[in-house]
């Protein structure tokens, strides 16, 4: 979590072009921002609390009296000290040599801290990064980049840090877990240093990558990469990247979540002509494994469950399926020739990310199925399906997640042979919900949401495939909502949870015209008979449901259709709740810490 952007180069209007890169970045956190910039008298700091959006830019363009400028800039996600403006970053040393910037969590930090407190250092905030910026100016009069080598040597932990020094033309960069990103301008001879490409997108699309363990030092002569251990120079290749701009941006939408809800009409398509021959290629990895390990976290990991429903019955082969941060029991069973397949829309989730290099460690294949295929996962997995889904801005994944069940389709129908039936399936469940996404359905969503958005609670129950999306359909209302929401397998109710039902509980029951559908209706009936107010997603109407929500027959594809009005739905709570569906509180996009 935690967005980093930082500039060298001759741009002068540092507050502008810090602000705007960091705005790119808000959604990795956004609790509270910070920028720091050399002038000719030394280092200046500006932080506040709250979000980089909402700040207003002054008009004067800072003077520094440099020719070359260097600014580093934060926003923040906190995890060690409250949201203060303190904890905020950048981190200033003690002798005010040194500013930093740093994502990710510093593991000892404390010991670290209490031995500087000995040698005299007095802390400022409560952040484990200070400790980072103590550090590189004990370490000074060896050299800049020298100190910063100790200091990460000293250090344990998953991080990404951007140093400055006040006598040094220089910006330090160095990754262990964290994403960081080199984005270069050569005709300008400008250079950016970001957690992901959409900071610098509208400057440049030629990147480098700083894998971990590496290093990178900017200045006039460009930028040089090193092993951090060994010292060890090492040559980068420019990559030039494809996205474009606008598919980052909100353009007419009100908000990022609406525009990704809407583009379903279209990401859906690109996720069906995925490269057939990726998919075969990993359906045949699966046959192959001893054992195939689907991992997410949060949304992802609800999608593996949807797969794993999927593969039975379609392809009648158990997988198994867990959460990256529960994931550590199933190390006893991961051989040489098993395959972890872990599904990610950032492709930089940590318990994912160490989930996999527990398998790796044991000689495990490793797929993923990104849709940021520029990830630290893509670089670490022997095989990767793209999602192809275009930026995901919103915390609130939706368009990735019913791609990434699109591929998850598309595997399960490879692996039972029997692909092409899959891809039709799929192109018929895109061609209704392209027909379903209208503003007349919006609106009879949004009615919905307009009766119920004052409840304290709110539950889902679903079905075998639905199971899964009746749990996602939670988390999506509980993310920007903020009501309580819960999802639960429809049998399940009756031995506990329907303890919770009282009159006008809104309950979601998603109906789906399968084998199980008399049972979840008579689930539904169950919560009806206590009060719960019963709203059906489903393809057809029931005597059951107090308000119908209806959604496309689409069989196997049911998962992927039926959690779209959710998705709807849970935006509009959000307004009516006036709450920012973009950004809600106390989360981030890409959680890259534990
Ligand atoms: C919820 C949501 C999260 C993510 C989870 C994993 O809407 O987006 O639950 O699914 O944090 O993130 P990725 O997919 O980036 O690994």
């Amino acid at each position: 979590m935690c967005g980093i952007f930082s500039y060298f180069g001759p741009k002068t209007n540092i507050e502008e072009l810090i602000t705007g890169g960091l705005m790119n970045l808000e959604y990795r956190g956004y609790d509270s921002w910070g920028i720091a910039y050399k002038t000719a008298q030394g280092i200046e700091i500006e932080k506040e609390i709250g979000k980089i959006s909402d700040r207003v830019l002054s008009n004067n363009s800072q003077d520094t009296g440099l020719e070359t400028n260097i600014a580093i800039g934060h926003s923040r996600w906190a995890t060690h000290g409250g949201v203060t403006q303190a904890n905020a970053h950048p981190h200033f040393s003690a002798d005010k040599n040194i500013v930093l910037v740093h994502n990710g969590i510093i593991e000892n930090f404390f010991e670290l801290k209490e031995e500087l407190k000995k040698g005299g250092v007095e802390f400022v905030s409560e952040t484990d990064t200070e400790v980072f910026a103590h550090l590189i100016s004990l370490y000074l009069h060896e050299g800049f980049e020298e100190a910063v080598k100790k200091a990460l040597a000293k250090v344990h932990g998953r991080f990404a840090i951007v140093v400055i020094c006040k006598d040094e033309n220089k910006l330090i960069a160095a990754r262990v877990g964290s994403p960081l990103i080199v984005g270069i301008d050569k005709e300008q001879n400008e250079y950016f240093i970001a957690s992901d490409i959409p900071a610098f997108l509208k400057h440049t699309k030629d990147v480098m990558y700083l894998d971990d363990g590496q290093m990178v030092t900017i200045d006039q002569n460009g930028a040089h990469f090193y092993d951090m251990e060994s010292g060890k120079r090492i040559e980068k290749r420019i990559v030039t990247i494809d996205w474009d701009l606008e598919s980052a941006e909100k353009g007419d939408f009100a908000h990022f979540m609406i525009k990704e809800i809407t583009e379903q009409k279209n990401t859906l398509h690109r996720a069906i002509n995925q490269d057939a021959g990726l998919i075969l290629e990993l359906a045949e990895c699966i046959k192959n494994a001893y054992g195939t390990f689907l991992i997410g976290c949060g949304t992802a990991g609800k999608v593996c469950m949807v797969a794993e429903y999927l593969f039975a019955h379609v392809a009648k082969r158990h997988i198994n399926v867990a959460f990256g941060s529960e994931f550590n029991h199933y190390k006893h069973f991961i051989k040489d020739k098993s395959l972890m397949i872990a599904v990610s829309q950032s492709g930089e989730t940590a318990d994912t990310l160490e989930a996999i290099e527990v398998a790796k460690g044991k000689g495990a294949n490793i797929a993923s199925i990104l849709n940021v295929e520029t990830s630290t996962m893509a670089r670490i997995s022997d095989f990767v399906l793209p999602v192809k889904a275009g930026p995901e801005k919103a915390v609130a994944s939706t368009k990735v997640t019913t791609s990434q069940i699109a591929i998850l389709t598309l595997l399960a129908y490879a692996l039972a042979d029997r692909l092409e039936e899959g891809e039709q399936l799929l192109i018929a469940a895109a061609g209704q919900i392209n027909d379903m996404l209208n503003p007349r359905y919006e609106r009879h969503i949004k009615a919905l949401a307009d009766k119920i958005y004052h409840s304290e609670s709110m539950y889902i129950i679903g079905k075998d495939m639905n199971y899964p999306i009746a749990l996602e359909a939670a988390i999506k209302l509980q993310e920007v909502s903020y009501i309580h929401a819960e999802g639960f397998a429809g049998g399940e109710l009756k031995h506990g949870p329907i303890a919770l039902i009282s009159e006008g509980t809104p309950v979601i029951a998603i109906v789906a015209n399968d084998e199980y559908k008399q049972e979840i209706l008579s689930n539904a009936m169950e919560i009806k008979a206590r009060g719960g107010y019963i709203i059906g997603v489903s393809p057809e109407n029931s005597e059951i449901f107090d308000y119908w929500i209806k959604v496309p027959d689409a069989g196997n594809a049911s998962p992927i259709v039926n959690i779209i009005p959710i998705q709807i739905l849970a935006y509009y709570l959000s307004l009516l709740r006036e709450n920012n569906p973009d950004m809600p509180r106390n989360l981030a996009k890409s959680v890259t810490v534990k």
